[in-house]
């Protein structure tokens, strides 16, 4: 991330306007409503700490990273004496060997998996992702995670959401370039499909505080021709509630990384086997 977007900028910069304070609260109050109490969480791309400190001052074990030095360093000060007191672990590194690390034998599974302002956004390779989500949970372990929604209507000014509506249509996303690289915008379905076979999507939240009692209870993907886009309209980001998939066999988690690199190798199309279940 460059100087402008990081650490204390960040901070100062997302706590300027309403509508963002207004979304950080809606995903925490989430968070505190399915998480019980003294649970493991940990929080993917987690940026300056905002969200860690909040969850460990409710009394929850958190570990968490992000791949920006600069977030990592105001992390570790934001969240100084928490790390110190062991109720937080922040990890750092690169992605590529975030992905490829082992956790150590008896260590915390997390039961609840995180990622406030959109850090799936910024991911191309959700699948590697969602496998490693697997791989840090405990076996009932779930992923909330708010993501920018393809169908909010104060996008359709910008002639860069004219351009993509095609292809977000047919292939279920799209990319846009951002300031640290491919800003990808996908549909409910194909979340769904990038998180298969590891997690299965369940629910969906407007990311607004909810003033209604049904959107308090999310929208259940389960149900054929929810049309949950419809209510995803008037608001900048969507909350996705994943729970955890047994693996059938090969159940090993290393076998199922070398197969998403053959994968790659052999250019395969995500976007085929998406699930028709947004529309
Ligand atoms: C918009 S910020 C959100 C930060 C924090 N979750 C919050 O609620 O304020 C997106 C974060 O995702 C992080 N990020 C981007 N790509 C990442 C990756 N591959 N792995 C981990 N974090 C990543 C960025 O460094 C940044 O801190």
């Amino acid at each position: 991330m460059s100087e402008i977007h990081t650490g204390a900028r960040y901070v100062e910069a997302l706590s300027a306007l309403p509508s963002d304070r207004l979304a950080r609260s809606a995903f925490q109050d989430l968070v505190l409503r399915i998480a019980r109490p003294g649970a493991a969480l940990f929080d993917f791309g987690a940026g300056p700490g905002i969200d860690a400190r909040f969850y460990a001052g409710f009394g929850f074990r958190v570990g968490a990273y992000d791949v920006d030095p600069g977030m990592c360093d105001f992390f570790s000060v934001h969240c100084g004496a928490l790390i110190q007191a062991g109720q937080i672990e922040l990890h750092t590194g690169t992605y590529p060997d975030f992905l490829a690390s082992e956790a150590p034998a008896g260590a915390t599974r997390a039961d609840l998996v995180t990622s406030n302002f959109a850090p799936l956004n910024l991911i191309e390779d959700l699948r590697s992702l969602f496998l490693k989500f697997h791989a840090l949970t405990a076996p009932d372990g779930k992923v909330l995670a708010s993501v920018l929604s393809p169908y909010f209507l104060g996008d359709l000014r910008y002639r860069w959401w004219w351009s993509n509506c095609r292809q977000l249509w047919r292939k279920g996303h799209f990319a846009v370039p951002g300031a640290h690289g491919p800003i990808v915008r996908r549909r409910l379905a194909d979340f769904a499909a990038q998180s298969a076979p590891y997690f299965a999507l369940k629910r969906v939240f407007p990311g607004l505080p909810s003033i209604r009692e049904r959107d308090a209870h999310g929208i259940d993907m389960s149900r054929r021709g929810s049309r949950a886009w419809l209510r995803l309209m008037n608001c900048r980001f969507m909350f996705l509630l994943f729970e955890k998939l047994r693996l059938e066999p090969p159940a090993n988690e290393t076998v199922h990384r070398l197969l998403i690199e053959k994968e790659h190798q052999h250019g395969h199309d995500p976007g085929n086997d998406e699930r028709e279940n947004d529309a």
